[in-house]
């Protein structure tokens, strides 16, 4: 039977207070709405119609990328989930079928769950079927209430419940399948007399059991899954739940996280078997690690990618950057976009790298600053050092050639070209190409006045405490 999937996007979110629309709020990195889009692609849709209206272009927009199949249909002004479907069916051709509504912000609901629903639909030829839960707190939430046999009579809204209602803890997911026909033919009656002056989504419950037409409930296995994100405390709770699921995947193939609830990793990114997460590491975007690697605590990566056997000692930010097998990494280092950090090369405490090439082997221990850098392999650079790249309008390059030393706190001033072997005495400051096995350096000559610092020192020690008599 033909399917056709309405998403409910078009309400304000009031509850979130917030300039963005709700259902682009991000939930572990990816906006809500796309979590329900991948759910209703497990039912191979027919048609997915999206209604949209508060900030309805921006929400369209972003569906243009991440729904590209979608129709989006405006619904301004907002008069309801009953009105927001109605608009939704003006994209909907014909009388059969069935028609799966589901909200942008249920963002834990699973494709196979839904595809659940739909065969149980088909197979009872119900007029509604709709995912029930079970919760200890039902707060805002619609209620179910069943009649003195346990049937389906109607959905009350909290804002419209009475006291007894108040306390049933059966509550609508916002889950509905529906057959195509009878929805068209339900939705004209609704009527806005209600606590919210809306036109209720679930008042079309009533009017099935009213004709007599079957109404299912299936309780959904997971409740936790199908709360709906109304407020930022749901949207964490949403988000937690999502990296739990990220998490469990990540443990089940073989990757070791020493506290699952402090580990932070987005749904596109992959970890080798073996590799270990400490407390605190977020994970990012298009992020790719290795096998065997071990990531300390409190890293942040986005869109990086390592190889096998990379130790990072942790609080390292890397972004856009690839670091080759068996490198050593932090703690405290800085990776930017275009840092390519070869086999066992080793980035120390406090090092960026930006836009350069690091060797084979080559290490960069502490304190420096590499940025539009080609370095050959075996390089040593000794702390402090800095590559003077920006010369207040253009970007230049400096290239280091294999097994060049280079002493502590030295400037290369690019363009420059330290050939292959040469040594650059600590304190240098390079403004021309070093040729290749040369020792460079670029200091005054020392000069030793004997007892002058003693004489000094004796001398502002008493006017100090001179000062401090008076
Ligand atoms: C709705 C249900 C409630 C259920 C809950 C589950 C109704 C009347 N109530 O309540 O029974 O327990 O979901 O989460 O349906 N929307 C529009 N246009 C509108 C109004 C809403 O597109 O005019 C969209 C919203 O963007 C949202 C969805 O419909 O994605 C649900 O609306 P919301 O206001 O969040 O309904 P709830 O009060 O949560
Ligand atoms: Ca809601």
């Amino acid at each position: 039977m033909s399917t056709t999937v309405i998403l409910l996007a078009a309400g304000q979110g009031t509850r979130m207070r917030s300039a963005l629309p709700k259902v682009l709020h991000p939930v572990n990195g990816r906006p809500m709405v796309d979590f329900v889009v991948a759910a209703v692609a497990a039912l191979d849709p027919e048609r997915l119609v999206a209604v949209v209206g508060h900030q309805g272009e921006r929400v369209a927009d972003h569906l243009a990328t991440s729904a590209p199949g979608a129709v989006v249909v405006e619904q301004v002004p907002q008069r309801g989930t009953g009105d927001a479907v109605a608009h939704g069916l003006t994209a909907v051709e014909g009388e059969r079928g069935c028609v799966v509504v589901v909200s942008g912000d249920c963002p834990l609901v699973r494709g196979a769950e839904l595809a659940r629903l739909v065969a149980h639909h088909e197979r009872c030829g119900a007029a509604v079927s709709l995912f029930t839960a079970e919760v200890a707190e039902p707060g805002g939430l619609g209620r179910i209430v069943r009649d003195g046999s346990g049937r389906f009579a109607r959905i009350v809204e909290a804002k419209d419940a009475s006291e007894a209602e108040l306390a049933i803890r059966e509550i609508n997911t916002g889950l509905y399948c529906f057959d195509l026909a009878f929805l068209r033919a339900a939705l004209p009656k609704l009527s806005s007399d209600n606590a919210q002056g809306e036109l209720y989504l679930t008042d079309v419950v009533e009017m099935a059991v009213a004709e007599g037409r079957p109404v299912e409930g299936l309780a959904y296995p997971v409740a936790a899954e199908v709360m709906g994100v109304n407020s930022r405390m749901d949207l964490a709770a949403a988000a937690a739940h999502a990296r739990a699921r990220v998490n469990q995947a990540l443990m089940a193939s073989g990757v070791s996280l020493i506290d699952p609830a402090a580990t932070y990793v987005e749904a596109g990114v992959t970890v080798g078997q073996d590799t270990v997460l400490h407390p605190g590491v977020c994970l990012h975007g298009a992020t790719r690690i290795g096998a065997g690697c071990e990531i300390g605590p409190c890293s942040v990566y986005i869109d990086a990618e390592l190889g096998d056997g990379v130790v990072d000692r942790g609080h390292s930010h890397l972004e856009g950057c690839v670091v080759a097998e068996a490198a050593q990494l932090g703690p405290f280092a800085r990776l930017r976009p275009g840092a390519q950090v070869g086999r066992e090369a080793r980035v120390g405490n406090f090092v960026e790298i930006k836009r350069s090439t690091i060797g084979e082997g080559s290490k960069v221990s502490h304190l420096s600053y590499i940025g539009d850098t080609v370095m050959g392999a075996g390089v040593n650079v000794g702390a402090g050092t800095i590559t003077c790249n920006y010369d207040g309008a253009n970007k230049h390059q400096t290239v280091i050639g294999d097994d060049v030393f280079i002493g502590s706190d030295t400037q290369l001033v690019a363009p420059v070209e330290v050939g292959a072997g040469a040594l650059i005495g600590a304190g240098t400051t390079v403004t021309g190409d070093v040729p290749p096995g040369a020792l460079t350096t670029s200091r005054a000559p020392q000069e030793d006045r004997e007892g002058a610092g003693a004489r000094y020192l004796a001398r502002v020690k008493e006017e100090k405490a001179k000062r401090s008599r008076e």
